[in-house]
């Protein structure tokens, strides 16, 4: 008889099952094996050295040259105890440098208080969005718990770290080291400073931090110094990751999970109410006491693209839609496990239209979609063209391919590179003046090979696969979002 791997190992537990040995441990542990994308959330146990990405596919595209920084969690476990939820490992900020053909790769950890206590005690305490933490933690303040995992933006030369309930935490560009948790105004230390700013073509940045059903509005000067911060109030206290804007207008959805509760972690504080349906608040960004508010059914969200309006005043905007937060409370929970099934749906790529009479309306690509981006010289404005990452199942957490979807003809250009690989968010590096005359810029985990790779594609020609890969020595965990500094 050919028996399997599987069914040999199962055997021999049986036959010695009066005595349990550290073989048939091990062997039951096999048994249990982390899941193929398990990549994805490992821990990295150190800082990564600058170090050369190789080209194994393809030619270097001509006069890319440029910063790649990305954020996201790279440390999840410790002997003492662990972080339970995506959301909460350690902020890892990385720096793919393009230059000339050439890829090198380096990360470092955002050098945090939280950081510091749990590697002293060598357990995660600190609560997070979805881990509780225990008593000895720290906090102190908004910024002891902060874990600097989640977005990126540049600052000079400096790259703030961006996460959800505290400051941003400024670093080096050059090597990465941490700086200091940047204070815009004294009295405003340590106020929420969320990791989705939206960028005017003037240079001007806004950005919101929340608290139950009140909003800050940021709004930033192109040199990242404070230009006002404003309070508005909110229909819903809802948890709310990000927000997009118009040229004229901010817009802030408000997904029908709602604050239920006090208590910790964070998510279970908010509670499901699909009934309530979906709330579009839209802000006049001159006036912020001038509002709007838009009915729609409930969907669930992470991420919108950026919002445009034309000139009768009609308001679109993308959203990658949920159905339910199943992958927010549980999802992200089993995939620092590591192993099993992960649960919830793919969200999917739909456009939301606000009309001037007070109807919303929402129509759907049909594509599985996380991530979305567009044109950063568009942002607010006018555009056709939204990025993404694809190819997520119900099945099978995390992307393995990108593609482009069409609002105007409504026709996607999508690559896979099938389960073997985990592709993250793409950014856009424009060459000329068309939206498609433009670099994809994304990286992935390639889980055959065990390592981290980078890609380029044209964004004419997605489909055609990436025009270029450069290779590094080592995988790094998935990270959420990233920012392309030419
Ligand atoms: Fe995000």
């Amino acid at each position: 008889m050919l028996a399997s791997r599987r069914n040999f190992l199962m055997g021999a537990a049986a036959l010695s099952a009066a005595v349990i040995t550290p073989e048939t441990v091990r062997a039951m542990a096999a048994m249990q094996a982390s899941a193929d994308w398990a990549l994805a959330t490992a821990d990295l146990e150190a800082d990564l050295p600058p170090r050369a990405m190789r080209l194994v596919h393809g030619r270097a595209p001509e006069g890319l040259t440029g910063t790649l920084f990305r954020n996201g969690p790279g440390k999840f476990r410790r002997p003492g105890g662990s972080a339970t939820h995506w959301f909460d490992g350690d902020g890892l900020m990385r720096a793919f440098r393009v230059n000339d053909g050439r890829v090198g790769l380096e990360a470092r950890f955002a050098d945090t208080p939280k950081r510091r206590w749990e590697s002293e005690l060598d357990a995660v305490v600190t609560p997070g969005f979805g881990t509780a933490g225990d008593d000895r933690a720290r906090v102190g303040s908004n910024d002891d718990a902060n874990a600097a995992n989640t977005a990126v933006m540049v600052a000079g030369d400096e790259v703030w770290a961006l996460w959800e309930g505290g400051s941003p935490l400024a670093m080096s560009a050059s090597d990465l080291s941490t700086k200091r948790f940047v204070s815009l105004r004294d009295d405003l230390k340590g106020m929420p400073f969320q990791a989705h700013p939206r960028y005017d073509p003037d240079g001007t940045i806004w950005n919101i931090g929340l608290n139950g059903d009140k909003a800050v509005v940021w709004r930033l000067n192109a040199d990242r110094s404070l230009h006002t911060a404003q309070v508005v109030d909110l229909p819903r206290a809802s948890f709310m990751h990000d927000f997009t804007a118009t040229a004229r207008h901010l817009i802030l959805v408000l997904q029908p999970w709602v604050f239920d509760h006090r208590g910790m972690p964070y998510a279970s504080q908010f509670a499901w109410r699909p009934e309530l349906g979906t709330q579009v608040l839209v802000v006049d960004k001159a006036d912020l006491s001038r509002r709007r508010i838009y009915e729609l059914p409930a969907f669930s969200y992470f991420h919108l693209g950026d919002a445009w309006e034309d000139a009768s005043g009609t308001i679109r905007f993308d959203v990658a839609a949920g159905k339910d937060v199943a992958f927010a409370v549980d999802g992200a929970r089993v995939l620092v496990e590591q192993r099993g099934v992960v649960p919830g749906e793919p969200a999917v790529l739909k456009l939301i239209t606000l009309h001037t009479d007070g109807r919303a309306e929402m129509a759907s690509s049909g594509m599985t979609a996380e991530f979305p981006k567009s044109d950063p010289r568009r942002a607010g404005l006018p555009r056709r063209l939204t990025v993404h990452v694809s190819g997520e199942r119900a099945d099978r957490p995390l992307p393995t391919g990108l593609a482009t979807w069409d609002w105007d003809s409504g026709r996607a250009d999508a690559f896979s590179f099938g389960d073997t690989q985990i592709v993250e968010e793409a950014v856009i590096v424009p060459r000329g003046a068309d939206e498609t005359d433009a670099w994809l810029v994304a990286p992935s985990i390639n889980l055959a090979e065990g390592v981290t790779e980078l890609h380029a594609f044209d964004a004419a020609r997605v489909a055609d696969g990436p025009v270029a890969t450069w290779r590094a020595d080592v995988a790094l965990p998935a990270g959420f979002h990233g920012v392309w500094a030419g």
